[in-house]
């Protein structure tokens, strides 16, 4: 089957797949194997203290892949404190990593948390596509507004930067659809092949995978973090809390699709494994006369 939306168009990719961007661990060795298994990969460049250390990684990525892969700037909010990553920089500096990805070849620039255009100007300055993410539908309105060329809207069930304002998936999409012309990336909550078909089906043009791929072989953490996740009580109190109340405080705790997951895959496996339990679904819904079937 082959899988055609705006967004594999304008990511050359196999799958409407896009990897979300990950502070700490975002960074070649994660990537190009979400390339190589027909998704976009993301450098995540804020994980580079310099330029010059992001363009090494890039070309480490072209070593690594021949596949389309692309590259995020997370634009940190003045009310966010934390680490190395964390730290929020000038214009000038968070365009010399832009610099860097046009030189490398780059051609996808996906931006976040915080108001992105002069980001999005280079961008399209160099022919190049933006896309930004973002935790509302009116955050991504202002995005399409100043020109992104698609938005990624992520909601509660998600994980990363939130807004006191962030809707359920289900809400970002069906309204979202409505209200918005670009293509969406869903992202919040989705590890599974029927996740993944509910947002497309809802109005995604792609998924994002964030938590999902947290959990296989060559995700950067240790095995043990990752067992322990899997077996986290997703259903308690205190994660309820953690996930829809907000208490993230802008650390990045695996979201509610880790609850689809029990053990660790490559990540081959983990999308041709969503992809074609995708495609089996699709085979046998259907109509047979005028009668409606799911598998469910
Ligand atoms: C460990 C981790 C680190 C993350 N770091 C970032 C980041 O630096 N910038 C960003 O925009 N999103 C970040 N995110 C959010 C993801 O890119 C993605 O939007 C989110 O995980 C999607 O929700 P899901 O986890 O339910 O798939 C991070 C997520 C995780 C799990």
């Amino acid at each position: 089957m082959i899988w055609k939306t705006r967004l594999t168009e304008m990511m050359e990719t196999k799958y409407p797949v896009i990897m979300g961007a990950f502070a700490g661990i975002g960074r070649a060795k994660f990537a190009a194997p979400f390339s190589n298994a027909g998704g976009l990969g993301i450098v995540t460049a804020l994980n580079f203290k310099t330029p010059a250390l992001f363009k090494k990684e890039l070309s480490r990525m072209h070593d690594l892949t021949d596949k389309p892969f692309g590259i995020n700037i997370s634009v940190i909010p003045p009310q966010v404190r934390g680490g190395q990553s964390m730290k929020r920089k000038t214009q000038e500096e968070y365009l010399g990593y832009v610099e860097v990805a046009l030189d490398e070849g780059v051609k996808i620039f996906t931006t976040s948390a915080y108001q992105a255009d002069f980001i999005g100007k280079r961008i399209h300055e160099a022919g190049c596509y933006w896309f930004h993410k973002s935790a509302t539908i009116s955050h991504a309105q202002s995005a399409e507004k100043a020109g992104a060329d698609a938005v990624t809207i992520v909601g509660l069930e998600g994980t990363g930067f939130k807004n006191p304002l962030t809707q359920t998936t289900l809400v970002n999409l069906t309204l979202g659809r409505r209200m918005l012309s670009v293509p969406i990336i869903a992202a919040g909550g989705i590890g599974d092949a029927r996740g993944f078909l509910g947002a497309l089906a809802m109005g995604a043009d792609a998924v994002c995978f964030g938590t999902a791929i947290m959990m296989t072989e060559e995700c950067p953490s240790m095995n043990k973090l990752k067992e322990k996740w899997m077996s986290a009580d997703i259903f308690s109190e205190e994660y309820y809390q953690k996930i829809y109340h907000l208490q993230l405080r802008d650390t990045s705790v695996p979201s509610m699709a880790i609850g689809h997951l029990n053990k660790i895959i490559s990540m081959k496996d983990f999308l041709d494994g969503i992809m074609e339990e995708a495609e089996s679904i699709l085979r046998k819904w259907g109509f047979e006369g005028e009668e409606f079937k799911t598998t469910n």
